[in-house]
């Protein structure tokens, strides 16, 4: 069976968070399931310096009045198609924003390039390569089906999968002549919200299936309080709608092989976890090792609840604790971070920006990976931290409350506990789950077991992918039934 994955960024090629990842991962767990997955990106500057001997497959003269080529490429053996577009990727900046962090004011062009450009592989146009699926990611991609639904390739089953909805990717009425598709498409039933154009609503309009990254946020979505406007839709959609929770691409973390990281640990052989804590705590320049270390890495954003926990770092210190956080995002919340780093030297560590390397680290030589988002689809961080026995503090919410099962007098006397829940998302609630944290640590057996459930847990893609495989051979049954 052979998979087309659009997405505007796909790891190690580019990334700004999960979606990356996951896009990245896909192709190689359901290669397991039978499933030829290829993935279509578009041509960013990293991207381009990225690719090795690029061969053109086909190139369009007027994709959305901009040219454009289809190239291929393998990189440690694996092989992705890239949406080569000049005049729309080859930029400065990251894959959505310039180099002042703006949004590009033409991104709705952009992506909507990379749609038309999925729909005419769709159609045909690469010579030895059709897919029977077409998998399209968050909003960047959600015309894909819109496109698809309008030609040649109108019965080739479509997956929508929502990684975030809140970024919909709504622009003003006047880019619809530019999208180049009929005049019945701005309606209700197509990409019409609102009297604007929004590309996610226009994909879970279209496709033939709505996926997202967990169970609870399937449901959470359902609501006004999470579906940002599209609950009413979603809820429209309930029987073509699955809730697939992300896994791991389990040989990029792994504590026992990770190159990033002091020194490599297993659950076997857990001692020298030892030296990546020392090797942490010199880089944030903590001092003694005793003190739990608190770890975060994310995007410092109201979702990801970085307010509350900002006004808890003196708390944290207070308590006994440390902190280190990675990220960037807003700025008053850097700033404010960055405060409190000043507040507390030796307890606080902060690093603004991206650091993959750094990110792995924090997770091999902290003690607790910290999430206290108030709303989060999946959530890759606190798998991350399970794996590398980073035991994790999360908010009950979406992805967090299906990956982690928290440490209650019934888990614990079972053995299964792997972390701490907390609701709902305040700073009270927060500092009671640090208590608890912080109580846990103090006692070495009762941490151990923690950190052992979690390194044995299973958060590999294998369930997962073969929820997709199945998800896919659904689709392909319906469509020759009909
Ligand atoms: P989201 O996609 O909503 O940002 P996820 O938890 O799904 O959240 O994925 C975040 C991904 O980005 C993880 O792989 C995480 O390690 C990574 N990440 C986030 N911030 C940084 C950073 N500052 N440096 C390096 N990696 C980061
Ligand atoms: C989004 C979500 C995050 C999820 C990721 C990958 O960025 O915010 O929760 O893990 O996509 O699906």
């Amino acid at each position: 069976m052979r998979v087309l994955s659009v997405a505007s960024e796909v790891y190690p090629l580019i990334k700004t968070g999960g979606l990356a990842d996951v896009a990245g991962a896909l192709p190689a767990a359901l290669s397991a399931h039978g499933v030829d997955m290829q993935v279509l990106l578009p041509g960013y500057q990293q991207v381009m310096g990225k690719l090795r001997d690029p061969v053109a497959l086909v190139r369009f003269e007027d994709l959305l009045g901009v040219s454009a080529t289809i190239l291929t490429s393998t990189i440690d053996g694996v092989e992705y198609l890239v949406l080569d577009a000049p005049d729309l990727f080859d930029r400065e900046g990251g894959p959505y924003t310039d180099a002042a962090n703006a949004d590009h004011p033409d991104n709705w062009l952009r992506f909507a390039a990379l749609c038309r450009a999925a729909a005419n592989i769709a159609e045909g146009a690469l010579a030895d390569w059709t897919p029977d699926i077409v998998h399209a990611h968050d909003w960047q991609a959600g015309l894909t089906p819109v496109y698809m639904r309008q030609g040649k390739a109108a019965h080739t089953p479509t997956v929508m999968t929502i990684h975030n909805i809140a970024f919909q990717g709504q622009f003003g009425p006047d880019i619809f002549p530019e999208l180049d598709l009929p005049q019945s498409v701005f309606s209700m039933d197509g990409v019409e919200y609102y009297g604007d154009v929004s590309f996610l609503k226009g994909g879970l309009q279209m496709a033939t299936a709505i996926t997202t990254v967990s169970p609870t946020y399937a449901q959470e979505i359902r609501t006004p309080e999470f579906g940002m406007g599209l609950d009413g839709l979603i809820n429209a959609r309930a029987d073509n709608l699955h809730g697939i929770v992300n896994g791991i691409d389990a040989e990029v973390w792994d504590p026992a092989t990770d190159t990033m990281i002091a020194a490599n640990y297993s659950l076997a052989k857990p001692k020298k976890r030892q030296a990546n804590r020392k090797a942490l705590a010199d880089y944030f320049g903590f001092g003694d090792t005793n003190k739990p270390v608190f770890t975060v890495v994310s995007r410092l954003t109201w979702q990801k609840g970085i307010d509350v926990l900002t006004e808890l770092a003196d708390d944290i210190v207070a308590m006994g604790g440390r902190l280190a956080v990675l990220g960037s995002g807003d700025k008053a919340l850097e700033t404010a971070l960055q405060a409190a780093a000043e507040r507390h030297p030796g307890d606080i560590g902060l690093v603004i920006g991206y650091n993959e390397p750094l990110s792995h680290l924090m997770q091999a030589g902290g003690d607790v990976i910290l999430v206290p988002s108030r709303f989060e689809p999946c959530g890759l961080t606190q798998l991350y931290g399970l794996r590398y026995g980073n035991v994790p503090v999360v908010a009950r919410t979406g992805g967090l409350a299906d990956t982690i099962i928290d440490a209650n007098e019934a888990a614990s006397a079972a053995e299964v506990a792997t972390g701490f829940q907390f609701s709902p998302i305040t700073p009270d609630a927060l500092r009671e789950a640090l208590r608890r944290t912080i109580r846990a640590f103090a006692e070495p057996k009762v941490w151990a077991q923690l950190q052992n459930q979690g390194m044995k847990a299973d958060v590999s893609w294998d369930r997962s992918a073969l929820r997709y495989a199945s998800l896919y051979a659904e689709l392909l049954n319906a469509k020759s039934d009909t």
